[in-house]
């Protein structure tokens, strides 16, 4: 038998996609799924696109049930996982999907989150800067591993090297996203209605009052201890999944396209899942769905004086799954690539 997986929160958005990627992973077996209100019922029966593991019953979500296994994912909604991560031992690999532990500034928790701070754990972005590299660092020493936020991996990342290398100004950052519903979790709401989405768009969380926010800024403050600032707007989209992120900085007096391609090659260069494309192309959501892969088109805008970065990412796997896999193969000594898809299904 391989290494014993355990995914809480199986019967969600989140957790399907960690069993459609942990099925064609190599090691990883999962041999237990939680949920809430489908205790009970069958993987096959709450997510009937998941052959592979649809005899698997959903248990109740409880450090009881999560025990003896040597991996667990948590896929639960944020404020549900801080307590029970707790509960789970200290040897096991518990890798949280949700925003509990990804923030390292308790301030900025309870100024974007209702509840307790559980303290930050190694963020779940191997490819992203740091003084001393990259996170992967991190990961490959740790046992606790907080995956990222959908939006703020496509913005962290898109704009991170320019601003470790001083060629954008850190205080003048913005961002618009076009984001599909599903960002939001499988819960209905009003707003994620196909009445209220289909042929139509709207901005939400508008004013700096996304979550998101706070841990972009401290993502990109990595290298230069210098927290900027930034005008994160995401815009809801009729796609079921995938974020499209315009992400615009002010340049630097010394900064050339040259220099910018130079330091995104340098910083991404050599990363499976992240490309910067070609001068003159830019990235479509389509090119990253069910793939584990950030796509980026970097353009200078001169009279405007700004740098532009698209990027895109399918929020199910790159965003939030496929980052957690990612991750936890980090941590265990597995190939990084393993089990992760690098090629999209457009159309
Ligand atoms: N969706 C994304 O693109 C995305 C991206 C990045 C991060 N995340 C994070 O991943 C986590 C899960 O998101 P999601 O989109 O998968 O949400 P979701 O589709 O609403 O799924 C939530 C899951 O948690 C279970 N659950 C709900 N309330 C619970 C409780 N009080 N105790 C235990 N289990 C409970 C649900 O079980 P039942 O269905 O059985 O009730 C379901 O399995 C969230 O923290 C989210 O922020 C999501």
């Amino acid at each position: 038998m391989g290494t014993r997986v355990a995914v809480a929160g199986a019967s969600g958005y989140a957790g399907g996609e960690l069993l459609r990627l942990l099925a064609a992973h190599p090691e990883l077996e999962v041999v237990t799924v939680t949920g809430r209100s489908s205790v009970g019922r069958t993987v096959g029966d709450v997510q009937p696109h998941l052959r592979s593991s649809a005899d698997l019953v959903l248990q109740e979500t409880s450090a009881e049930v999560l025990a003896g296994h040597d991996v667990v994912f948590l896929a639960l909604p944020h404020g549900e996982s801080g307590a029970l991560a707790a509960q789970l031992p200290d040897d096991v690999l518990v890798v949280d999907a949700g925003a509990d532990h990804r923030l390292t500034s308790e301030d900025d928790w309870h100024a974007f989150y209702p509840g307790e701070w559980h303290g930050a754990w190694t963020y779940g972005v191997p490819e992203l800067l740091t003084a001393g590299g990259t996170v992967r660092s991190e990961l490959a020493a740790t046992k606790r591993i907080a995956a990222p936020g959908c939006n703020a991996s496509a913005v962290s990342l898109a704009l991170a090297p320019a601003i470790a290398a001083g060629l954008v100004e850190p205080d003048d950052l913005v961002a618009v996203l076009a984001v599909g519903p599903s960002g939001a979790g499988r819960s209905s709401r009003p707003d994620l209605s196909a009445s209220e989405l289909l042929g139509s768009a709207h901005a939400y969380a508008v004013g700096g009052t996304h979550r998101h926010t706070p841990e972009i800024l401290q993502n990109l403050a990595l290298v230069t201890g210098v927290r900027g600032s930034i005008s994160f707007t995401p815009v809801l989209v009729p796609m079921a999944r995938g974020i499209l992120a315009t992400c615009t900085a002010t340049l630097a007096p010394d900064a050339t396209e040259r220099r910018l391609r130079a330091v995104y090659e340098e910083a991404y260069g050599g990363e499976p899942f992240v490309r910067v494309l070609p001068a003159g192309r830019f990235p479509a959501v389509e090119h990253t769905i069910g793939a584990n892969t950030l796509l980026l088109g970097l353009a200078l805008d001169a009279a405007a004086n700004r740098l532009v970065v698209v990027a895109a990412l399918d929020n199910l796997v790159k965003g939030t799954a496929g980052a957690a896999v990612q991750s936890a193969n980090v941590a265990l000594g597995l190939p990084e690539s393993a089990g992760l898809p690098i090629d999209g299904t457009a159309p």
